[in-house]
């Protein structure tokens, strides 16, 4: 396999701040929106919180040993803006910016390259009583905090991604109200869409102006999907392209074309305010970055719900959470009746990985990409022994690192793969009910013990891919 995959590949794990830190009241920590939602009755799965999480945060040492032992070359995790400036603005909190320099310093000592995210969802509370991400402002701020922590860690540091998933924290945060800050209001998502990709556009010029290495390496990490029509009825291949283009083109257009796409109503309304998108803004949006951090779970198969009842006969299932109706668009979500799903109720199909990756190829041919998530939630426990066996998991790594090896043998220029997650952890509204960890974790003792699927990855690494 190794053959077809560019020298220095990176072979990782990726986790994020909230889902695992814990001492959200330590060290000076602001509040985030996520502390809000997760304790606001009804929110997340069973009130789980991320109060303690793994409580990595007084476990650095040992999970940094966790990492050296798996023996991988790269470590992608976030930095909770609420620790940096916990009211969002000004300036730096000491100890916020000292934790991370100690993970990196920890890192580097270990051989492992640190790949920082700047936001994974934890937007600071105060913020959002200013407006959130559909206020302009919001923008301006982040690409204060990204100037900050890379002014300080830019010297070490020589991965950076601005944004992961914006497309989750604008659509499941203000327009379905899945996730913080749980509103329900499309022209507020379009608008927080567009400020996380102006904010995006300044932190890329902060991070290079104030960044120490000259060669630092920056991107934003987007949720992708290989987005199908269920079958070749004009109704749902429009219903394909309407949801590749609100959750893929819609970001990819702006940052690699110069523009947001035509015809994905209602959003391109929106988008056609002046007053949202003012002149100069889609140039920022497009400044050049590194790569593309592509996070690739599942395919989606998409169909117009008039088709529902016959695609059901042909062998497909209706598949949950239906969104389509927050989003202003109808149209449903299948799955092959027959196809291995994962706990979250996602479909199995590396296949989808290689499609995806060749179809970014052909729309995007310069752009370098790195998987900086892919993994699956399997509710597997310690036997008697204390061992966890795993094998779906490895399973669906080993068939989506064979479906990555394939792009890049038909060309794709990929370059990293990071599996999601080092850690069981807090799966935002789901809990701690869905553990996509190689290594398990007892919550609340927050005592760790690796998988087999940790073994398994270990070995893959150790052998050279
Ligand atoms: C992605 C998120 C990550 C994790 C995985 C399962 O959407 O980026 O935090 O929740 O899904």
């Amino acid at each position: 396999m190794a053959n077809k995959l560019p020298d220095g590949f990176l072979w990782g794990v990726a986790t994020s701040a909230y889902q695992i830190e814990g001492a959200v009241r330590e060290d000076g920590r602001g509040a985030s929106v996520w502390d809000t939602f997760s304790h606001t009755p009804g929110k997340t799965f069973n009130g789980d919180t991320g109060d303690v999480a793994t409580d990595h945060y007084h476990r650095l040492e040992q999970d940094l040993d966790l990492m050296a032992e798996l023996g991988i070359t790269a470590y992608r995790f976030s930095i909770a803006w609420p620790r940096i400036q916990p009211a969002g603005s000004g300036r730096p909190n000491a100890p916020g910016l000292a934790f991370y320099e100690r993970l990196v310093d920890g890192l580097l000592a270990r051989s492992i390259a640190p790949v920082a995210t700047l936001y994974h969802w934890d937007l600071p509370q105060a913020l959002e009583d200013r407006g959130g991400w559909p206020n302009r402002e919001t923008a301006l701020r982040f690409a204060d905090y990204a100037a900050v922590t890379a002014r300080r860690l830019g010297d070490r540091v020589a991965y950076w991604i601005t944004h992961n998933e914006p497309w989750v924290a604008a659509w499941l945060g203000y327009a379905d109200g899945l996730f913080a800050p749980g509103h329900t209001d499309l022209r507020e998502a379009a608008a927080a869409q567009h400020h996380m990709l102006l904010s995006h556009g300044l932190a890329v010029e902060a991070i290079r102006s104030e960044a120490a290495k000259s060669d630092a390496q920056i991107g934003i990490a987007l949720n992708l999907h290989d987005v199908t029509p269920a079958s070749d009825e004009d109704a749902d291949v429009a219903a394909a392209d309407w949801v590749y283009g609100q959750q893929a083109a819609s970001f990819l257009e702006p940052l690699f074309a110069g523009h947001y796409p035509d015809g994905v109503e209602p959003m391109s309304s929106t988008w056609a305010d002046p007053e949202l998108v003012r002149p100069g803004d889609l140039e920022v949006i497009g400044r050049p970055i590194d790569f593309l951090g592509v996070n690739y779970y599942h395919p989606r198969f998409v169909a117009s719900p008039d088709h529902l009842v016959d695609l059901v006969h042909e062998g497909f299932v209706q598949t949950a959470p239906d969104h389509s109706h927050s989003f202003g668009f109808d149209f449903v979500e299948l799955a092959h009746a027959e196809a291995a799903r994962t706990e979250m109720g996602w479909p199995v199909e590396p296949d989808g990985l290689t499609r995806l990756l060749l179809r970014l190829r052909a729309e995007y041919p310069k752009v370098p990409v790195i998987v900086t998530e892919n993994g699956a939630a399997f509710a597997d426990r310690p036997d008697a022994s204390g061992r966890v066996a795993d094998p779906r998991r490895v399973a669906y790594l080993e068939g989506h690192i064979g479906a990555l090896t394939d792009a890049a043998g038909q060309g794709v220029d990929v370059r990293g793969y990071f599996v999601w997650s080092l850690l069981d952890n807090f799966e935002w509204s789901s809990g701690y009910s869905k553990r996509f960890g190689l290594v398990y974790v007892d919550f609340p003792t927050g005592r760790r013990r690796p998988k087999d699927s940790y073994r398994w990855y270990r070995e893959f690494i150790a052998s050279g891919g």
